[in-house]
């Protein structure tokens, strides 16, 4: 059951699933050593990928439309810098095995601080790498300490400046705000050590408490105080306002670059509604309005991709009702806005009384959210979702 390449840009996605240790506020699909045992290792999640990517390179050359060229891949997980230089050159060798990559793919990877090194950000640039993605999350040593991480609070910096020392032009750098603890001069001096490492692009998320999460768990026994919405509102203007001020701009609600070239074009794919194809255990893929999510245990995903068949634990094909509530609130978060033309007649009633209230503005033919909408994203979809 697969839908038609839908005429956007097609991306990948590669899902690597395993990290050293798990940071107690995360419930991403990944796994510690310990974890996985000897159910699964990066070497049988590799060959597993290799066949997965195989199978759909298989499947999409017989749907109508012929396979469009990779225009983005990104390589996330978990920690992938675990793969090192040479795993990831890997992983980058297994899409082109089976994919044609558009003359000017842009190839990113995540990255743990603690596990880069100059050789490292070489290694990744001569395998075809174009940019790098840093979870630095604070500058803060108690912040970092209540988050889990492992990396020492000037680590991220100086894996930054040590990718761009190698070469590499589009780096970013991942903020968390709101962490129970942090003061105001925190997030400061996290800012400031953003914009020293000279960085093109920022992305910055509220600490969301994720039910079933360490953290989670933490709060509820009352040991942390949940995040508050007031001081989170705060902090986001603060962030915006230095950004802005440095020339990284807005472009998306939780996302900021120094220009369009330095957008994260294949996380743009995903808010404009495009095709990618999800590879890894538990990764999503959406092609031609059809949506498909893998298996998420590695060894249950290696097992699957041994039977022959893509990994799948489910698919689903979007309804038109689904497929307009997806676009309104994914184009709703960009700094390009929502087409009032995409909008039905109640949502364009809706969309009035947003504007009246202060919380998008209308252009020529488009709903663009202002600054204080910014802060309340989540309810102006609602709200044009549900007039
Ligand atoms: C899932 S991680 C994967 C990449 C890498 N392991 C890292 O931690 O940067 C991607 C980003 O999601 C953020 N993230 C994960 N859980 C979050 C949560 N509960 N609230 C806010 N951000 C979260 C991480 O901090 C990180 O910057
Ligand atoms: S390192 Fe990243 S993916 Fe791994 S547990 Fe921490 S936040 Fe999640």
């Amino acid at each position: 059951m697969l839908g038609d390449f839908g005429g956007g840009p097609f991306g990948i996605y590669v899902h690597v699933p395993f990290c050293a240790t798990r940071c107690g506020y995360c419930d991403f699909n990944t796994y510690t050593a310990g974890e996985l045992g000897t159910s699964a290792s990066p070497q049988s999640w590799l060959a597993a990928l290799r066949g997965e990517l195989a199978t759909a390179a298989q499947r999409f050359a017989a749907l109508p439309t012929a396979t469009p060229e990779v225009a983005t891949i990104f390589v996330g997980g978990g920690t992938p810098s675990l793969l090192g230089g040479d795993g990831l050159a890997d992983v980058l060798d297994a899409v082109r095995a089976n994919f044609t990559l558009a003359a000017h793919v842009e190839v990113t990877t995540e990255s743990n601080p603690e596990s880069t090194s100059p050789e490292f950000f070489d290694r990744l640039r001569t395998a075809g790498f174009t940019r790098i993605s840093l979870g630095m999350q604070s500058a803060a040593a108690h912040v970092l300490k209540v988050l889990d991480r492992t990396h020492t609070p000037g680590r991220a910096v100086a894996a930054a400046k040590e990718a761009r020392a190698a070469g590499f032009e589009h780096v970013n750098l991942d903020l968390i705000y709101g962490t129970p603890g942090e003061r105001d001069g925190d997030l400061d001096a996290s800012l400031d050590a953003v914009l020293d490492a000279g960085v093109d692009h920022v992305s910055a998320y509220s600490l969301i408490v994720e039910d079933g999460t360490a953290l989670a768990r933490r709060v509820r026994r009352g040991e942390l105080p949940a995040p508050d919405d007031d001081v989170l509102a705060a902090r986001y203007e603060r962030i915006d306002a230095r950004l802005t001020a440095a020339g990284l701009s807005w472009y998306e609600v939780s996302n900021w670059a120094a220009g369009e070239a330095a957008a994260c074009r294949h996380n743009l794919g995903y808010w404009d509604g495009g095709d990618w194809l999800g590879a890894g255990p538990g990764a999503h893929s959406h092609v031609g309005g059809v949506r498909w999510w893998n298996v998420k245990h590695p060894a249950r995903y290696s097992d699957r991709v041994g039977e022959g068949g893509l990994p799948a634990a489910g698919w689903e094909a979007l309804t038109p009702e689904e497929r307009y509530t997806e676009r309104v609130m994914l184009a709703v978060r960009l700094c390009t806005g929502l087409p009032l033309a995409d909008l039905d007649a109640d949502g364009r009633g809706a969309a009035e009384r947003v504007v009246a209230d202060g919380l998008a503005a209308r252009t020529a033919d488009r709903l663009v959210l202002t600054d204080r909408g910014r802060l309340l994203a989540d309810g102006v979809v609602r709200r044009l979702l549900v007039p």
